[in-house]
């Protein structure tokens, strides 16, 4: 059975995932490139940090995955809907490389990017959801890439099987919350934490055999 796992997910100490308001020039608001500067300097990335800690947790984004599936909000900014022209923030070849399921209210045919993406867009439940990307991931994992809603509601729904957090050293103060109605995943999750000497934290969720 493939598993569905999250990857390079970066939160702000008050667990924000984005800040505000999300739009085409700043896509994560107010909160900038902050959450996510530590993985732009890996070498994973391009960037010229080291290949220690980050690099190593960085490079499992892209480890085993047959499909993606993502919010509607990830996808664009706000409004993107009304915009047919609308692919998505990064260019011709996508960083997916396999299906990507975008979840949204207003969905449109499927769209094939270079390099392996497609995007397809639908309504449907995180449990139909999850059946639809399993079927195209030809028995590779699924990653779920996010945005917070998203995460949230598959933590809901109990259909995650790992999940890697980045814990980073800001304070944002508003945004968009994880962990807003989740609590308790201790009792769930094997829970595993490593300092980077980059400042963040990374946490790993592993869910708990069944006994
Ligand atoms: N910190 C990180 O590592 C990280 C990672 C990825 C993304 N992000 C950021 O997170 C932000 C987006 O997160 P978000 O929480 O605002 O939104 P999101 O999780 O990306 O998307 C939520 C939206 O997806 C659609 N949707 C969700 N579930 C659905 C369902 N079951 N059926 C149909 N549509 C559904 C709805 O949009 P509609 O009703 O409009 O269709 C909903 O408002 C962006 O700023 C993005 O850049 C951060």
């Amino acid at each position: 059975m493939s598993s569905t796992r999250i990857h390079n997910f970066s939160i702000s100490l008050d667990g924000f995932a984005t800040g505000e308001p999300q739009s085409l020039e700043a896509p994560f608001g107010h909160a900038g490139e902050r959450l996510h500067a530590w993985m732009f300097a890996t070498p994973f990335c391009g960037g010229d940090g080291p290949a220690g800690i980050d690099d190593a947790f960085a490079r499992r984004h892209d480890e085993g995955f047959g499909a993606e599936i993502m919010g509607a909000n990830k996808f664009g900014p706000p409004g993107w809907q009304d915009d047919p022209d609308w692919t998505g923030w990064w260019g011709e070849d996508p960083p997916f490389h396999t299906p990507t399921f975008v979840l949204t209210h207003r969905p449109r045919p499927p769209v094939e990017m270079k390099g392996g993406t497609t995007f397809h867009f639908l309504t449907a439940d995180p449990v139909e959801a999850l059946e639809a990307a399993r079927d195209a991931a030809s028995g590779g994992d699924v990653r779920i890439g996010g945005g917070a809603t998203v995460v949230r509601d598959f933590l809901h729904a109990g259909l995650v099987d790992e999940m890697h957090l980045v814990l980073v050293p800001i304070v944002l103060g508003r945004g968009v919350r994880l962990w807003d109605g989740i609590e308790a995943l201790e009792d769930t999750y094997e829970i595993e934490t490593v300092s980077s000497p980059s400042g963040v934290t990374h946490l790993s969720f592993t869910r708990k055999a069944v006994t």
